[in-house]
């Protein structure tokens, strides 16, 4: 059994049902069905689990969690626990009353995300008619109720031109916090690599705005900058090292390291419905197989940094060798490193295929509503 600390944050992951499409959804590609959701009870204990073990944040994710009825329930558990609470939307669906019975409910942050400042192809790259404009009002809301607000950018080389615009907007809209996330490429992210990889260039140009307008706005607007991992030098420490400060669960219950994990065959991920947080996090075989160092191999294990990035993101290394126990090829010193700038150099210089592969989830015949 590991000697794990406790983890920060929880992800919830409601449900994997979204209006949205995004070609660059962290969902895994086959998504949970309505029917295997948890129910309302389950997650009441789920959130009283995690704040006993420790958790500090709840973020109530998806899919879109506004199609769940009873995202206010679990929310008004969430703060009575003593959880900060925070709703990651799309926000298509919200409205004013949804939005005062969360706030009533203990809502204490909201992020939305926005595809792009163009409001035709911000709704093309979500596959969405008119959602950018229902954004727009939605964010206006959350600042009218005097809600902490985070703008949460995706770019990628259809929408990086407009990174400029993007800071203005999440200005103009009076968010505390942008988050600018380039695409990472697993998932339905890899199926869509070739639409979405940047050349290095316009990565380094993305860089150098960023630090201008972080100099420009400080005290107004703290900016995070997530860079694609396929032009580091190092890769970042995914998630902060496996298994060692979050956890995230699927909207079936299975527990997971990452929102990316279940792209790793052969990893047994347990289930809230079987055992409690606290054993999961503490022994599940998923949480165990790639915390700490021991499991790393050469060049992480005799490395100084594999302490600082835990050899990087396992779902990449997955991805991109076939094998989760790899060293990330982000990291220059892994042997397939040469392979994946050769890849992103060739993927931003072609042709943008002429669509995309769009996240969908069809509703079944048999599929009218949620239980929750
Ligand atoms: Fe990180 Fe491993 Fe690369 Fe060292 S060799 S920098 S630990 S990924
Ligand atoms: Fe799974 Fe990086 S996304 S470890």
């Amino acid at each position: 059994m590991s000697t794990a600390g406790p983890p920060l944050a929880l992800l919830a992951e409601l449900t994997h049902r979204c209006p949205l499409g995004c070609p660059y959804c962290s969902n895994p590609l086959t998504l949970d069905r309505v029917r295997d959701e948890l129910d309302t009870a389950t997650w009441l204990r789920v959130i009283d689990e995690a704040a006993a073990l420790g958790v500090l944040q709840v973020h109530f994710s998806g899919g879109e969690p506004l199609v769940r009825r009873d995202l206010a329930t679990l929310i008004g558990h969430a703060r009575a626990a003593g959880l900060y609470t925070n709703l990651i939307t799309s926000a298509v669906l919200l409205d004013a009353p949804r939005l005062a019975s969360l706030q009533v409910a203990g809502l204490e942050h909201v992020q939305i995300s926005f595809q792009d400042t163009e409001p035709g192809n911000a709704d093309r790259i979500a596959g969405f008619q008119g959602g950018h404009e229902k954004k727009l009002a939605a964010a206006r809301m959350v600042r009218e109720a005097g809600l902490a607000l985070t703008i949460n950018a995706v770019m990628h080389r259809q929408n990086l031109g407009h990174l400029s615009e993007m800071i203005d907007l999440a200005l103009v809209l009076g968010a505390g916090r942008l988050e600018i996330a380039h695409v990472q490429y697993y998932g339905w992210a890899l199926s869509n690599r070739s639409s979405l990889i940047p050349s290095r260039e316009e990565v380094r140009n993305a860089v150098a705005v960023v630090a201008a307008a972080r100099e420009r706005l400080k005290g107004r607007l703290v900016i995070d900058h997530v860079v694609p991992d396929y032009y580091a030098h190092r890769p970042k420490a995914c998630m902060g090292g496996w298994a060692r400060q979050f956890m995230n669960i699927a909207p079936s219950g299975l527990v997971l390291p990452c929102h990316a994990a279940q792209g790793i065959p052969n990893l047994r991920f347990d289930s809230v419905k079987e055992r409690s947080l606290r054993e999961i996090w503490a022994d599940s075989e998923a949480f165990e197989r790639f915390r700490g160092t021991s499991w790393m191999p050469e060049p992480c294990r005799s490395c100084d940094r594999r302490e600082i990035d835990f050899g990087g993101c396992r779902c990449q290394a997955m991805a991109l060798t076939g094998d989760a126990g790899a060293t990330d090829p982000a990291c220059a010193l892994s042997p397939h490193h040469a392979r994946l700038l050769a890849t992103a150099k060739a993927e931003s210089e072609a042709v943008i295929p002429p669509s995309f592969v769009y996240r969908r989830y069809a509703k079944m015949p048999h599929e009218e509503e949620s239980p929750a």
